[in-house]
Parts: structure tokens; sequence; C-alpha cells
């Protein structure tokens, strides 16, 4: 048998796509399958825990309003980043995020570690309209998620995801809800409204890492 010539290679399309998709493929399983198994990146870094009933559904109103689209949650491992915004992600505080909120573009600021930055009242205010405090902010208003019950939009099936939230850990063996607070979700949303709930998200957002330099 002849070998294969490079030149043939280039010569044959047909040839040429399927050794390049085969080299392509097995560069991408290299790089992705180890992750699957790497601690770094499956165990929750300390203090990283799962969203609490109230929290997951502010995360719900966060994807919903598409929040992500002006806000990246990914800070970058560069100095003019951390000093910025604090201690550069790292994927074990991901772990509870289903799906990861990482953003690729950011109109407003990234808000990886924003928890605890502001107060509640500053969040609320900012929400209802941004440009009482930042006067030059182009952010939208979002002064309707204080007229909706959450126990009415994205609260109603909350048991229903902190299971499946619970079956995405089990299957990492990672820390994950008790039967008691899958019970006990609704009483935790109570009256709250879209907007509290959405707030207690923010404010719990990168605590684990927040005060690490
Ligand atoms: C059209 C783009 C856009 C959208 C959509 C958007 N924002 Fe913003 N956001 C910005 C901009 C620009 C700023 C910076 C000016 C300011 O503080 O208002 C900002 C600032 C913020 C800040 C302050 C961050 C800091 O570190 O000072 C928070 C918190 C925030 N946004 C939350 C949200 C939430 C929650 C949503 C979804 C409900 C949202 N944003 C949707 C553009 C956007």
């Amino acid at each position: 048998m002849t070998m294969l010539k490079h030149e043939q290679i280039e010569k044959s399309v047909g040839l040429l796509i399927v050794l390049t998709l085969l080299t392509v493929i097995w560069g991408g399983l290299l790089e992705i399958v180890p992750l699957f198994f790497q601690k770094s990146t499956t165990t929750p870094v300390e203090g990283t825990k799962p969203y609490d009933a109230v929290r997951l559904a502010g995360r719900d109103i966060y994807i919903r309003e598409g929040c992500f689209l002006c806000h990246s949650q990914m800070i970058r491992p560069f100095r003019a980043e951390t000093e910025r915004y604090g201690h550069y992600s790292v994927a074990g505080e991901y772990v509870y995020d289903h799906p990861f909120q990482w953003g690729s573009k950011r109109t407003g600021p990234d808000l990886h570690r924003v928890g605890g930055r502001y107060s509640d009242e500053w969040q609320r205010a900012h929400l209802m309209n941004p440009r009482d405090v930042v006067p030059e902010s182009n952010m939208p208003a979002f002064a309707f998620l204080a007229a909706t019950k959450a126990k009415d939009s994205v609260g109603a099936d909350i048991e229903k995801k902190m299971e499946i939230m619970r079956g995405y850990a089990k299957v990492r063996g990672i820390p994950t809800y008790s039967d008691e607070e899958i019970k006990g979700a609704k009483a935790a949303i109570g009256d709250k409204t879209e907007m509290d709930v959405l707030i207690a998200y923010l404010q719990g957002l990168g605590l684990a890492l927040k005060n690490v330099k």
C-alpha cells in the first residue's frame, strides 16, 4: 500500500473534509472530556451552596428577562478585571448553575461578584429606574417586576425545579436539597414579588470568593 500523501489529501475534497472532521473531533474530545472528571470543575468551592427556593426563583427571573444579554457572570483572570470586580471566577462556583449564566456580552458590568456590593434598597431603586441612581445608565427599567408575585410565575412549580436541580447534584455527588427544603419552598417564597426574589438572587452572587484576594 502506498502512503497517503499530504498533496493527495489536499486534492480530494471528500477526504479532506473527513480527515479535518476527525481531527477536530479528536482534539475537542481531548480538551472537553477530562473536564468532566476533574475535581476542581465538578465539586463546589467552599461556601458555594445550592440556590435556596427564593434565589432559584430569582434566577429564573434573571433568565426570563434576559439580564444575561447585557451582563456576564464570568470574571477573567486579568488584572483589569480582578481590580474592578474581585477574585476571578472559578469552575467550582458554577456547579449549581443549570444553565450557567456566563454570558458573552458586557453592555453593563460583570455581575458575578455583585452580591453584597449594594444594599437591597439600592438594588430596588436601580431596578425600578436605573437612572435614579446611575444618571448615565442605559439599562432598561424593570419596575414591572414589583407588580407580580413570584408564586404566580417562576415560583408556581418551584418544587419540581428543585427536584430537577437535585437530580443534577446527585449525578455529581454534591450536596443538595433535603425533602424538607423542597416541601418548604412555596412557604419560603410566600408573597415575595418577582423583584424581591431577583434581588435575593443578586445579593448572593459570588460570595464564596468575595473576600479572597
Ligand atoms: C440593555 C442592557 C441591559 C440589560 C438588559 C440589563 N442591564 Fe443591568 N446594567 C446595564 C448597564 C449599562 C449597567 C451600568 C449602569 C448602571 O449601573 O445602571 C447595568 C448595571 C447593573 C447593575 C449594577 C452593577 C454594578 O456593579 O454596579 C446590576 C445589579 C444590574 N445591572 C442588574 C441587572 C439585572 C438583574 C437585569 C435583568 C433584570 C439587568 N441588569 C438587565 C445594562 C443592562
